[in-house]
């Protein structure tokens, strides 16, 4: 089943001279439970291309259908909630708030829409990930994998149908990093939300059902 449909994406930052043409008529399906991987060249798109998927950032021509809705025919608030519920975002600078408690950052994307986290889910997380005697610890308190793994958890707290994440291991050292991939994969397997992976090392695209490869802002291969 398809859970995201990319028709004739265009991205455009700046004007005139200065106008640089990031995406260029993107199709793309992406397919429920599946993991993707998106690689290609430092400025070919990546970022750019995952920013759109996540709701992130609007696309200067085409439209996006998340989950049968057409995300650019809703309102803002309506697309902030799509992007709250179903999306989840891992980046290379976890970007936890450093004056919250590790459990308080987990919690944060289900406090913000008032819901009370489900309890079994959120064990079930700490679990794998291994953060159980970390929750009352601070971001600083934290290493880089355990940081990576914290910005998991919160990524996926509220049962993303969809898991983006940017470079994700970009940070750490070569085990870490191999740790934190190899959680993406128990997730995507265990609780089934489609995973997209940009890297720019083959070996780790490699790791995903399916690899994207963007050139120049547009797809020139899926494998
Ligand atoms: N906010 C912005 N304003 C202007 N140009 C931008 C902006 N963000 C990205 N670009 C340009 O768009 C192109 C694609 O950038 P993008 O960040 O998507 O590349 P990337 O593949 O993620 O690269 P990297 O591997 O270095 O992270 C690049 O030429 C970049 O300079
Ligand atoms: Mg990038």
């Amino acid at each position: 089943m398809s859970i995201i449909t990319l028709h004739g994406i265009n991205k455009i930052y700046g004007q005139g001279d200065i106008a640089v043409h990031a995406l260029k008529d993107i199709d793309l399906e992406l397919q429920q439970g599946v993991f993707y991987s998106i690689i290609g060249k430092s400025g070919s798109g990546k970022s750019t291309l995952l920013h759109i998927l996540g709701a992130l950032d609007q696309p200067t021509s085409g439209q996006m259908i998340l989950e049968g809705r057409n995300v650019y025919e809703a309102t803002a608030d309506e697309q902030a909630l799509l992007r709250r519920r179903r999306i989840g975002f891992v980046f290379q600078s976890y970007n936890l708030l450093p004056e919250h408690s590790v459990l308080e950052n987990i919690l944060l994307p289900s406090h913000l829409d008032g819901i009370e986290p489900d309890g079994s889910h959120l064990q079930e997380i700490v679990e794998v990930l291994e953060i159980g005697d970390k929750l009352r610890a601070f971001p600083d308190e934290l290493s880089g994998g355990q940081a990576q793994r914290v910005a998991i958890a919160r990524a996926l707290i509220t049962k993303p149908a969809i898991l983006l994440a940017d470079e994700p291991t970009g940070n750490l050292d070569e085990v870490a990093g191999r740790e934190v991939l190899r959680l993406l994969k128990e997730f995507q397997t265990r609780l089934g939300q489609t995973t997209v992976l940009v890297t720019h090392d083959l070996d780790i695209a490699r790791l995903a059902d399916v690899i994207i490869e963007i050139q120049d802002g547009s797809i020139k291969s899926i494998s």
